[in-house]
C-alpha cells in the first residue's frame, strides 16, 4: 500500500515556469489592486477589466511550461499515492502529468456562466480570451472560473478529508497568508512529516516543519532524496 503524500502549492510553484507570484516584490499584486480585479465587487463594477486580467494571465500561460519541480513531482507518484492540492490557477501541474490535482481557488482556463455556476467551458490555448457579450449556453455572461476574495471555497472540506488523510504532507511556494488553504495544514495529523520547500522561511504555525530552502526545481529533487531514504510508498 503506497503512502499518501498530500502536497499543498502555491504560487512559488510555477514561479520557476515564468508565473509571477502574488506578494513576492514584483508580484501580481504590486501591479493590481486585488479590489479593483478580483472581487465580485470588481466584476460588477468594471467587468472589463477583470475580463482582461485574467485575459492577460491566461495569454501569459499559454506560452509556459511545467518546471522540474512540476516534473519531480509526477516523479513522486511512481512510490507515493500523490494528492496536490493547490491554491494555483494555472494548469501546469497537469500539463505536467499529475493525476490528482484539486484547485481550491479555480481554473484560469475555465470560464462559466453568471447564472448558473454548474455551466463551466474549457477555453482553448488558441483561444484564451473573454470579453463582455461572451455568453453561456442559456445566454449569460461567462465570467473566470476563479474563486475571488470574498467568495466561498467550494473544495476546501474536500481538501480538509485530504489532508487528513496525508502519511507525509509537503508545503510548496506559499506564503501560507490567504485562509482557508493556510488552515489546512491544521488537518494533518500530529505525528505526520511535514516538508516545506521555499527559497524564503514561511510562518506554518507547525514547530517541526523539515525546510527545504530551495526553489521548486531544485527543493522537489531534495525532496525526493529524502523521501527514497525513508523508504518507498
Ligand atoms: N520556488 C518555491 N517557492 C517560491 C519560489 C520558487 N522559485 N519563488 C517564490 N517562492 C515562494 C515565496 O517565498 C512565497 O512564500 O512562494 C510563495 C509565494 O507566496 P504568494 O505570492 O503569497 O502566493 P500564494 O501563497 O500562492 O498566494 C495564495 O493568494 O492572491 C491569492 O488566490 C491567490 O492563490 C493565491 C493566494
Amino acid at each position: 500500500m503506497k503512502k499518501k503524500l498530500v502536497i499543498l502549492t502555491g504560487a512559488g510553484m510555477s514561479a520557476e515556469s515564468g508565473i509571477s507570484t502574488f506578494r513576492d516584490s514584483g508580484g501580481l499584486w504590486d501591479k493590481y489592486r486585488v479590489e479593483d480585479v478580483a472581487t465580485p465587487e470588481a466584476f460588477h463594477r468594471n467587468p472589463e477589466l477583470v475580463l482582461e486580467f485574467y485575459n492577460i494571465r491566461r495569454r501569459e500561460l499559454v506560452n509556459v511550461k511545467p518546471n522540474e519541480g512540476h516534473l519531480g513531482i509526477v516523479e513522486l507518484e511512481k512510490d507515493f499515492d500523490v494528492h496536490i492540492i493547490t491554491q494555483n490557477v494555472d494548469n501546469l501541474h497537469e500539463r505536467a502529468g499529475s493525476a490528482h490535482v484539486l484547485h481550491l481557488h479555480g481554473e484560469l482556463m475555465k470560464v462559466r456562466s453568471t447564472r448558473d455556476e454548474s455551466l463551466i467551458y474549457e477555453l482553448s490555448a488558441d483561444k484564451p480570451d473573454i470579453k463582455m457579450g461572451d455568453k453561456c449556453e442559456k445566454g449569460y455572461q461567462l465570467r473566470p472560473h476563479i474563486v475571488w476574495f470574498g467568495e466561498a471555497v467550494p473544495m476546501i472540506s474536500e481538501a480538509a478529508e485530504i489532508a487528513k488523510q496525508a502519511d507525509i504532507f509537503v508545503i510548496i511556494g506559499t506564503s501560507m497568508n490567504v485562509y482557508p488553504a493556510a488552515g489546512l495544514l491544521d488537518y494533518v495529523k500530529r505525528n505526520v512529516p511535514v516538508y516545506l520547500i521555499d527559497p524564503k522561511d514561511v510562518r506554518t504555525g507547525r514547530f517541526d516543519v523539515h525546510h527545504i530552502k530551495k526553489g521548486a526545481s531544485e527543493g522537489v529533487k531534495e525532496l525526493r532524496e529524502r523521501l527514497s531514504d525513508l523508504g518507498k510508498g
